[in-house]
């Protein structure tokens, strides 16, 4: 069991984190940001009191490097992002990153060496907040970073590859952030639940089984602009009347699928003036569910529902996928671990499957993945009350600590 104290520090750390931030009335982190530059160097000085060597890769992740035994060693991974959405939870991704630092200390503290090294990562961008396209970091060290997204533009136009380099990376060297599978023994993430399911059943933690699968889009409504007075309301082609209309048909697909989700979480509207009709509305949809057959055929019900709807208006419309990521099973060799570990630090073990995407999506294209849930209060996330406990971030500590010295090849 690590020490009493682990447990605090990780609090203290999530509250020092928590105030580093690019806007100073909430926390938004993203990446590429001053804010993600200081969080990097605050963690790296913890992984350093960790006994953890401190690099950055090509794209920006913070890599914590606790040395193995013995030479030529396998490498296990742990870890999350340090990137939030905006006006974001202080522990959604941190609490990964922290967790996974105080599991080190607690073995460099006794002088313990495995015979796998561990490596601790900060993942530059998870979210996606700035360049709309998720798991920027993890991807790259998953190599499946895709070059086309180089070219992406935040809100002020700036390309991702220049956010790349003014972040001190290297957008020209972005497959030497690609780690070898050959070397990898796994991933493990700690993440807070961001649902309700622990707190209902009164447990700390929970052993995660899978990651439902997402599809991000962007849809644009390409309507024409009048004079809000005399155009009367039969001749509008009217772009955010469509769009309208569409997200309640994404809402009731949504409410007719048992386990789907689908939102539309950004809007666009031009020319975006009170007295003209909306000629053009640029709108995000995400859309989730734990089986890909379902997400796809929701997918497809929608885009038929937003031509139906143009044609039926007088606009045009146009469907951009964004990114895709298929649900993720979670190794069964760590789940049942886990699960053994679990059940020893609390009641009982359940297991969950995952609505929230996390880096072991990724990550799971080129190593065995499991995951550990923390309860978090009413399961609020991506929002400021979203909060775990310290007797709660205590038992994620144990179980992590347990779990790295039960690791094997
Ligand atoms: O959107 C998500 O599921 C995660 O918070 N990136
Ligand atoms: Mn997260
Ligand atoms: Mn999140």
């Amino acid at each position: 069991m690590a020490s009493f104290d682990s447990a605090d520090t990780v609090m203290q750390r999530i509250a020092s984190l928590g105030r580093i931030s690019d806007d100073q009335n909430c926390l938004t982190r993203t990446y590429g940001s001053s804010a993600m530059t200081r969080a990097n160097e605050q963690v790296a000085l913890w992984m350093k009191e960790a006994g953890m060597a401190t690099r950055h890769d090509a794209i920006g992740n913070l890599i914590g490097h606790y040395p193995a035994a013995g030479a030529d060693a396998k490498i296990l991974l742990l870890g999350s992002h340090l990137d939030t959405v905006r006006n974001a939870g202080k522990f959604d991704g941190p609490l990964g990153v922290l967790v996974a630092i105080a599991a080190v200390q607690h073995f460099n503290n006794r002088n313990v060496r495995f015979p796998f090294a561990i490596e601790v990562i900060g993942f530059a961008d998870e979210e996606g907040t700035r360049f709309q396209s998720a798991y920027l970091g993890s991807k790259a060290v998953a190599g499946q970073f895709k070059n086309c997204d180089l070219e992406r533009t935040d809100a002020a136009g700036i390309t991702l590859s220049d956010a790349i380099s003014t972040f001190g990376g290297d957008p020209c060297k972005l497959d030497s952030a690609r780690m070898d599978p050959a070397r990898l023994l796994g991933y493990f993430e700690v993440h807070i639940e961001q649902g309700p399911v622990l707190e209902k059943n009164d447990l700390s933690v929970g052993v995660v089984i899978a990651i439902a699968g997402q599809t991000r889009a962007r849809l644009t409504f390409q309507g024409v602009a009048g004079h809000a007075g005399t155009v009367p309301m039969a001749l509008r082609h009217d772009a955010l009347c469509a769009t309208a209309e569409f997200i309640l048909g994404a809402e009731a697909e949504a409410r007719s699928v048992d386990g789907l989700v689908a939102t539309v979480g950004q809007i666009t509207t031009l020319p975006g003036a009170s007295n003209v009709i909306p000629a053009e509305v640029a709108l995000s949809l995400d859309v989730r569910h734990a089986e890909d057959s379902k997400r796809a055929g929701a997918c497809s019900n929608l885009r038929s529902l937003a031509k139906q709807i143009a044609e039926r208006r007088g606009v045009t419309v146009n469907w951009e996928l964004i990114q895709e990521s298929l649900s993720v099973t979670c190794d069964s060799g760590f789940v049942a671990k886990l699960q053994k570990i679990v059940a020893r630090h609390q009641a009982k073990s359940i297991s969950l499957a995952s609505g929230a995407g996390h880096d072991a999506v990724p990550l799971s294209k080129i190593t065995r993945v499991g995951m550990l849930f923390v309860r978090c209060k009413g399961g609020i996330s991506h929002h400021p009350d979203e909060s775990a406990t310290v007797e709660d971030v205590r038992v994620a500590i144990a179980v992590l600590t347990d779990f790295i010295e039960q690791v094997t090849n």
